[in-house]
């Protein structure tokens, strides 16, 4: 397993991810993806949604707005409830999560701390010209509110009966006392989110088939059993709303820490939107001719979270004729780029014609990469590194029998191909 630093280099020289702002500074809790960054980013994404939403036939989609009504975050409790304990040091004025302090001092300089104060996480924002209360609400701290605000438009527009879900990706926003651990804990993440819908007494069984679903698509992704583990939470560690909560961890390089909750959020949201909007959120029961507010499973995942355990897990080191290779053995649905190609000789026009030929008859089939800015072995090692699952190396023989070497990242071993057949041979690869 790579340390942090490792994989905090890696992604800054190789264009996954930047300090977000860095030409003035950074900013804490922000991160920028770059090119490679956001393609891995989307392929996860992407995998999550074919997977969750696609494949199933009890899961539809939405895409809410990341402002809400204010009277969103008073029913749903996070006004009131979504804090952290802080305390300050009173000597040089540092901010601390109280429940990461041992003892009773300041662990910076020692200086005496203040008492613990709670500290509401969510970013406050105006909407329209005038900056008064009225105007005032939040950027959302998780996209579930925007699913179940809608429950009731989504269940009825698309006939849906229990049990069903509805899924959504996108950007939340928190502002936490410690941000750290790389894309860990950011201010600005991605969640993928499910709520699924079940009638009550039903509700312990989905939970279980969620925690297992959930399991195997972290399995999916490559990632190593020996690191991941699911960990039931004592009661005293469960949110306002939560009867019961498993969480999918990984062995990250500070330890087993939280990839994705998978909670069981009873009746407690869609009762408190309608309590509070007045509006009725009940389902009918064609079954037992009643009406019900349904029981909420909530799998609740990370995509940031997710690139890094990716990552961290796909990160190897092997010694090649006494050479260290770093590779990053991502999943062929994850790999950022599939195909790179790469011209032997630099300065030999027809070879460098040829190369890119080729890479312009790939690029409608597959994520391709060309690249002629370095000696081949220095070629070969940049997409080790960023986890190319194929060169693809044109040489001076290729002009006279229209053929070219495949070199697969994993066993580095080369297969001569007839460019007529290449883009079908790596299709298949692929598939
Ligand atoms: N709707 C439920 C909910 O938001 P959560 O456990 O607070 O539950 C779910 O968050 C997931 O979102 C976490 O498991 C984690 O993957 C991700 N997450 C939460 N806070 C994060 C942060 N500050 N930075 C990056 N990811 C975060």
């Amino acid at each position: 397993m790579p340390d942090m630093d490792t994989i905090v280099s890696l992604c800054k020289r190789r264009g996954f991810i930047f300090p977000s702002s860095e030409i003035y500074g950074g900013l804490g809790g922000f991160w920028d993806y770059g090119p490679l960054g956001v393609e891995l980013k989307n392929n996860i994404k992407a995998t999550w949604w074919k997977a969750m939403v696609q494949e199933r036939d009890d899961m539809v989609g939405l895409d809410a707005a990341i402002i809400m009504n204010a009277n969103v975050w008073k029913a749903s409790g996070h006004v009131t409830e979504f804090t952290d304990p802080m305390v300050d040091c009173k000597s040089c004025k540092r901010r601390f999560r109280a429940d990461d302090i041992r003892g009773d001092k300041c662990p910076e300089c020692g200086g005496e701390l203040t008492e613990v104060r709670r500290f509401n996480m969510m970013f406050r924002t105006f909407v329209g010209p005038v900056e008064d209360d009225a105007a005032m609400t939040y950027l959302r701290p998780e996209t579930a509110q925007g699913i179940y605000v809608n429950f009731a438009n989504v269940q009825q527009t698309m006939r849906k009966k229990l049990p069903f879900g509805i899924a959504q990706i996108g950007k939340a926003f928190r502002n936490e006392i410690t941000p750290g651990n790389f894309i860990f804990r950011d201010r600005e993440f991605e969640q993928m989110e499910i709520e699924y819908f079940v009638k009550p007494g039903t509700d312990e069984e989905w939970h279980k088939h969620w925690v297992d679903t959930r399991l195997a698509w972290y399995h999916s992704l490559g990632i190593r059993s020996e690191n991941l583990r699911v960990r039931r939470l004592d009661r005293s560690e469960l949110a306002h709303y939560a009867k019961d909560t498993y969480e999918i961890e990984y062995l990250f390089p500070m330890g087993w820490s939280e990839l994705e909750g998978i909670a069981n959020r009873t009746d407690y949201d869609l009762k408190r939107h309608s309590e509070y909007s007045l509006k009725d959120l009940t389902y009918f029961d064609e079954e037992t001719g009643q009406h019900i507010i349904p029981y909420i499973i909530e799998p609740s995942a990370g995509v940031d979270r997710t690139v890094l355990v990716v990552l961290l897990d796909a990160y190897h080191e092997e010694q090649v004729r006494g050479e260290k290779r770093v590779v990053l053995k991502l999943s062929k649905a994850l790999a950022p780029i599939k195909v790179a190609v790469l011209p032997l000789l630099r300065n030999r026009p027809e070879i460098v014609d040829m190369a890119r030929r080729i890479a312009a008859m790939l690029r409608p089939h597959m994520r391709t990469m060309y690249d002629d800015t370095a000696s081949i072995g220095r070629l070969y090692r940049r997409q080790d590194e960023i986890g190319t699952l194929y060169c693809v190396t044109v040489d001076v023989q290729s002009l006279d029998d229209q053929a070219v070497t495949i070199r697969d990242r994993d066993t580095m071993e080369q297969v001569r191909v007839p460019i007529n057949e290449l883009k079908d041979v790596l299709l298949q690869k692929l598939a």
